[in-house]
């Protein structure tokens, strides 16, 4: 009986010395040690032995059962291991490794000025509309005091696609938009590509400009000298200083033409400012009545100002660019210097 107990051991202790799965462990489990197994039924057959045999025999058998669950048990402790292991290192992250970032993409230059200009204007409770690029005539020319056989035309030239439909000159079309849609108070910024049949270092045939609006009562030049004021601190720096020329556009009465102290210099005089220490960056004025009225508002009540200028140009006097054209480009050595 010793020599049987002594070879299922054996048997059982080879099955489980060969790294065994967990499956092929469950499967010993039941071979030997199950309800049928091989050593239970050893046990079964104990009643069948002599008195003297039976607690003989039963040690046995028990001990052969103690060392098979110790090794059981062994056994899944290192299948366990080995699993853990595994997934330890299937899920090893190196925090040490040299990790250097591929190429990440980044705003455009005139993308990244227009967004800064719009929060500088959001701050200041202005709204940010939009509009066509594809104008009608109506509204490009004649709605703000342009007429068609009017001089001031030949100040910008135009793509045009019919007769009365062209690509938009300015944003300013926009002004008469957006006073047609809405009563005073008005205070409105509107970014939008435009178009003319222009092309050097200073000019594009497309290019980016904002209209600001601000109609309601009592609106005067000074709030206009003002608010351009403030957004230039915001956008170039605390000392810029704002200088008002007279001027004249169709839309506006009277008409200014807006310096600033230059950014380059701070005014001293430079190659930027061609050595006045001035930039010249807007287009401005009060809202002519023909225009409030034409729309609807009563140039009575009302009054209000708008200005217009270029992102481009912004763009170009804050971070030293010469040529317009580089913008349009898309060389990435060039927008890599600006936007880094
Ligand atoms: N639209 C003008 C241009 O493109 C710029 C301008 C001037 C806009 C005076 C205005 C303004 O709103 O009041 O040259």
């Amino acid at each position: 009986m010793k020599e049987t107990i002594d070879i299922i051991l054996n048997e059982c202790l080879t099955e489980l010395d060969n790294n065994p799965t967990q499956d092929e462990i469950q499967s010993v489990k039941v071979k030997f040690l199950g309800k049928n197994g091989r050593l239970t039924a050893l046990l079964k057959g104990l009643k069948d032995l002599s008195p003297q045999e039976k607690p003989l025999v039963g040690q046995l058998v028990n001990l052969a059962r103690e060392r098979i669950e110790a090794k059981i048990a062994a056994v899944e402790e290192a299948v366990k291991q080995q699993k853990l292991k595994e997934k330890i290192e299937s899920e090893y992250i190196d925090i040490t490794a040299d990790f250097t970032h591929g190429k990440r993409g980044a705003l455009h230059p005139l993308s990244m000025v227009n967004k800064q200009l719009m929060e500088i204007f959001s701050d200041m409770g202005f709204v940010v509309k939009e509009g066509p690029e594809v104008e009608t005539d109506y509204y490009n020319f004649q709605a703000l005091n342009t007429p068609l056989d009017h001089p001031a035309r030949d100040m910008q030239d135009t793509f045009y696609i019919t007769e009365s439909i062209l690509l938009r000159t300015h944003t300013s079309p926009n002004q008469v938009r957006v006073m047609e849609q809405s009563r005073p108070p008005i205070k409105m910024i509107c970014p939008g590509k435009c178009y003319r049949v222009d092309d050097d270092a200073t000019h594009s045939p497309i290019f980016n400009q904002i209209e600001g609006l601000v109609v309601d009562k009592n609106v005067t030049l000074c709030d206009l000298k003002g608010t351009i004021e403030a957004f230039s601190k915001k956008f170039f720096s605390d000392s810029t200083k704002v200088r008002l020329r007279p001027s004249f556009f169709p839309f506006t009465e009277p008409s200014v033409e807006v310096d600033l102290t230059c950014s380059n210099c701070g005014g001293k005089g430079c190659r930027l400012c061609k050595g006045t220490g001035w930039l010249e960056v807007l287009g401005a004025g009060m809202v002519n009545p023909f225009v409030l009225d034409n729309c609807g508002i009563d140039s009575q009540i009302y009054s209000g100002f708008a200005f217009g200028f270029g992102i481009d140009r912004m763009t170009m006097i804050k971070y030293g660019i010469s040529d317009i054209r580089l913008m349009y480009q898309n060389d990435i050595r060039f927008l890599q210097q600006i936007v880094g």
